[in-house]
């Protein structure tokens, strides 16, 4: 903390003794205060105009997304890129065709290595929250520590606790990571506070008012990653915590409004703005650049949604030319969901078809270049739609 400008606005600092290895050390931790009420935002004319522009450009999105029959096939395989671009904000970097071919069952080892098992425990991860979330419309301690255990699951940081919330002090050195607690330019509240102020914020969460949503969205991710709750993963979880959010508030119908590639963009400036408010108080920075990333972020999905949709439009056209059977149209769903399959995995997917006749579908899709093969072993091909993986690999349109 930079304490020349810290002005308590924001929470206060707190002196504490605690015991690393052998050495026992005396410092001062960040205890934050209860969430400003919205009022502060309401008089700010800069953020209402903000505001209103995510919302607009979210209701564009919206009104996009409804008029698709099967959102799944956007849905599903935009999970993978926001898993993928969190991911990197932490210096996990996998390339979406690694995330993708590991979970079509490849064995190759560079698809089995850590980073990609992480990559893929998060996709499971966020599946898990968004499915509880249908039947639960709460989001509490119980929904995150699942979501966590799943993320962190057999993976690299092991020795870290998983599935809980902290029970040792933590911090945070922006450049590289620093053992000494003194060095830290952030830490974090004590463990014991992590308890009370997560129920703080799942209380702050699940209100019922539905005023300003948007706003208290940005203010939930300040106050997650200010708490810090776990040992490993609070930028992934925090993150992911954000559409979670956006779901449970109605703000969002459909998975589909991720901000990470926004964040990855602006890295030092998402980091120092959250730095600001702990030091300054200063929220209305921090919350108009969070809003300004709604608005990039929902403005990008319109575009790569339709992208999406006109290239489907015409490969249906393509396919019709040709005279393809039908269950080439199914099998094109299919690389709309996934741009990578094994044949053999289609035909499970389409029910049990019989080889020949999955075989003959693929065959229309390689002739009007929607797939090509992408590997060249002799029993089990595996094929790709280029075009498609593509567009979904494209960060800001
Ligand atoms: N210098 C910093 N200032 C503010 N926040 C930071 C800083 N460095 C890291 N963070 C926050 O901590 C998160 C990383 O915490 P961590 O528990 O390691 O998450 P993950 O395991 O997902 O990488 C970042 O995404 C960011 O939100
Ligand atoms: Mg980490």
């Amino acid at each position: 903390m930079d304490l020349k400008n810290f002005n308590k606005k924001s929470g206060r600092l707190v002196r504490r003794w605690a015991t690393f290895g052998r050495e026992s050390i005396e410092f001062d931790y960040f205890l934050p205060n209860p969430l400003p009420d919205m009022k502060e935002f309401c008089n700010n004319i800069s953020i209402m105009e903000k505001s209103n522009e995510a919302n607009r450009a979210i209701g564009e999105l919206q009104g996009l997304t409804k008029n698709i029959g099967n959102i799944d096939l956007f849905t599903d395989p935009y999970m993978r890129k926001e898993a993928v671009d969190s991911s990197e904000i932490e210096g996990t970097y996998v390339s979406l065709t690694d995330v993708f071919l590991s979970e079509a069952g490849s064995k190759k080892p560079e698809f089995t290595n850590p980073n990609v098992r992480e990559v893929v425990n998060f996709v499971h991860s966020i599946g898990y929250a968004l499915e509880q979330l249908k039947s639960k419309k709460k989001i509490d301690k119980e929904l995150l520590n699942t979501m966590h255990k799943f993320l962190l699951n057999d993976v690299r940081g092991k020795e870290k606790l998983v599935g809980k919330f902290r029970q040792q002090q933590n911090w945070i050195k922006s450049k590289g990571a620093t053992k000494d607690i003194l060095d830290a330019d952030f830490i974090p509240p004590s463990e014991e506070k992590v308890e009370e102020l997560m129920k703080y914020l799942f209380d702050y969460i699940n209100e019922k008012d539905g005023f300003m949503r948007l706003i208290k969205a940005g203010l939930v991710h300040y106050l997650f990653e200010t708490i810090h709750p776990y040992e490993d993963g609070n930028g992934r979880v925090g993150r992911t915590l954000i559409l979670l959010y956006l779901i449970k508030s109605q703000i969002l119908e459909e998975p589909i409004l991720y901000l990470s590639p926004y964040f990855k963009k602006h890295k030092e400036v998402y980091y120092s703005l959250l730095m600001e408010v702990r030091e300054k108080g200063n929220y209305d920075k921090w919350i108009k650049f969070f809003l300004e990333g709604v608005t990039e972020m929902a403005i990008n999905t319109s575009k790569k949604v339709k992208k999406l949709i006109d290239l489907y439009e015409e490969y249906k056209q393509r396919l019709k030319k040709v005279n393809a059977t039908q269950i080439s149209i199914s099998l094109l769903d299919k690389f709309f969901e996934s741009p990578y399959w094994f044949i053999s995995q289609l035909q499970g997917e389409l029910g049990g078809e019989n080889y020949p006749k999955t075989k003959r579908g693929m065959k229309y899709l390689v002739e009007t270049n929607i797939i090509r093969e992408f590997t060249q072993y002799k029993r089990n091909k595996i094929f790709v739609a280029p075009d498609i993986l593509k567009i979904l690999e494209e960060d800001l349109i």
